[in-house]
């Protein structure tokens, strides 16, 4: 199948890779011409394991390939996904600007029956709102809009996408959902389900699921504060509540906060979906206000440890989102370093892959180090920041002889307390000491 791609960041590439692998036909489509002119030299703006060689691949395969002309993009799919950014409104609603452009293109372009995917993540009414958009522009339009919200994850996007627990679908006739099923032929195993349901229901779906991953790590926090308060070790908590089957362990590690791309705007964009309505969605305005108060956390402590912070080195290991990815939106990183700053401190950062995303944001106002040894020279603290395999088994005794003082801000519970306080180190966990 012919199998157009509008947005070529994360979400569209990681689908237009993976349907090429799958023998489809795939033209993918950015407005940046920066991308576009670096994905036709088979390299990526951003890092996610497996993705460069499964593009490459299918590069040279004749599979896959790229371009900035809309007109071509429309006019060669047999299905079209819309693949854009969904970023916030300053009210926290969805900016639905880039989702309709692309709706109003294929109005404009569209020759015969085809069907434009909505993958991006979207309000529950977008759907119907694209296909009046076409209808408005070109009500002769033989263009059908489908609803398929997409669950991958950064950090292991492939494997999700060729293995997704569930596929979505919503749309109004059975040409549409039957095209959608010819297109994921091979995606679709025995054992993974295929929802079909109406435009609302499937944009909802997806919405659910953000919302109540984020629900879980800021009920975690929230607990983890409670422990910290009373003395008690929420990660010993969150292992026994994980232990029943009907929570599960997933999503339940305490720390200072969830970021990326999707959680804080998702649940942001329901909040307003849901008062746009007329309702007032207060439990997920408290996960947002905990997630929101927990980034600032170490702040609060290290400025309760050190006093004033002007003129002290401090360690961020750690500055992606979450491991795996170069991805620094809404990263928790972003809102200590911001605050270490303010307060007058040097900060001096390391991550294994998201240095060049970090540089975009800091600038030259923080000092950026190659490994750990060299981040923590000088240093009065370390802030462990994102979870990355490397920084588990750090030796502390030999980085405590580079520091000026030695304490950890453990901001992802990942090490022992006992055992670091052995390396001579003061231990200060998010729920636990
Ligand atoms: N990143 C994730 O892990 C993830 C997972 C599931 C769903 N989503 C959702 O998927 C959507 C895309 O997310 P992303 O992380 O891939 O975003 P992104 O910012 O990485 O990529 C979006 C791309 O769309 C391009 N674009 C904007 N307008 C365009 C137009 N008119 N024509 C062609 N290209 C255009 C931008 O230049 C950019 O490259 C969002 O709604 C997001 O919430 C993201």
């Amino acid at each position: 199948m012919k199998i157009t791609i509008f947005g070529s960041g994360y979400v569209g590439l990681v689908t237009g890779a993976c349907l090429a692998n799958l023998g489809h036909s795939v033209l993918c489509v950015d407005i940046d011409s920066a991308k576009i002119s670096q994905l036709q030299e088979g390299a990526i703006h951003f890092y996610e394991p497996g993705l460069k060689e499964l593009i490459v691949r299918n590069m040279d395969k004749g599979r896959i390939r790229f371009t900035m002309d809309v007109k071509e993009g429309v006019s060669f799919g047999d299905v079209i996904f819309n693949c854009v950014g969904t970023p916030s409104n300053g009210d926290g609603s969805a900016d639905l600007s880039y989702v309709f452009s692309v709706a109003e293109s294929v109005a404009e372009f569209a020759q015969g029956y085809k069907v434009l995917i909505n993958k991006s993540t979207v309000p529950p009414g977008t759907a119907k709102k694209c296909s009046e958009i076409i209808c408005t522009k070109n009500p002769l339009s033989q263009v059908e809009v489908v609803s398929n919200p997409e669950f991958l994850k950064e950090g292991a996007a492939v494997h999700d996408f060729t293995h997704p627990d569930k596929i979505v679908v919503g749309a109004k006739t059975d040409t549409a959902f039957a095209l959608l099923r010819k297109v994921y032929t091979g995606r679709v195993r025995t054992y993974i389900p295929v929802l079909e349901t109406s435009w609302e229901t499937a944009e909802m779906i997806k919405y659910a699921n953000n919302s109540f991953l984020s629900t879980k790590i800021s009920f975690i926090n929230e607990i983890a504060n409670i422990c910290d308060a009373i003395g008690a070790d929420v990660k010993v908590v969150s292992q026994a509540m994980g232990m029943d089957y009907r929570i599960s362990p997933k999503f339940l590690n305490a720390g200072i906060g969830y970021g990326g791309s999707c959680f804080p705007k998702d649940v942001r964009a329901l909040v307003a979906t849901a008062t746009s309505c007329g309702y007032d969605a207060s439990l997920l305005r408290s996960v947002d206000l905990v997630n929101t108060k927990q980034k600032l956390l170490l702040l609060d402590k290290v400025v309760t440890r050190f006093g004033s912070l002007s003129g002290r080195v401090f360690s961020i290991l750690g500055i992606s989102f979450k491991p795996k990815t170069s991805d620094v939106r809404e990263a928790a990183s972003l809102v200590l370093i911001k605050g270490l700053l303010d307060e007058g401190a040097i900060v001096k950062v390391y991550d294994p892959v998201a240095m060049d995303e970090a540089q975009k944001v800091f600038g030259d106002s923080v000092i950026y180090c190659s490994s750990v040894v060299e981040c923590v020279s000088d240093s009065s603290a370390i802030f462990l920041i994102t979870e990355w395999d490397e920084f588990r088994n750090v030796n502390f005794r030999s980085l405590g002889e580079k520091m000026k003082d030695k304490v950890v801000f453990d901001g992802r519970n990942i090490y022992e307390p006992e055992l670091v306080k052995e390396e001579g180190f003061e231990y200060v966990g998010i729920g636990r000491r």
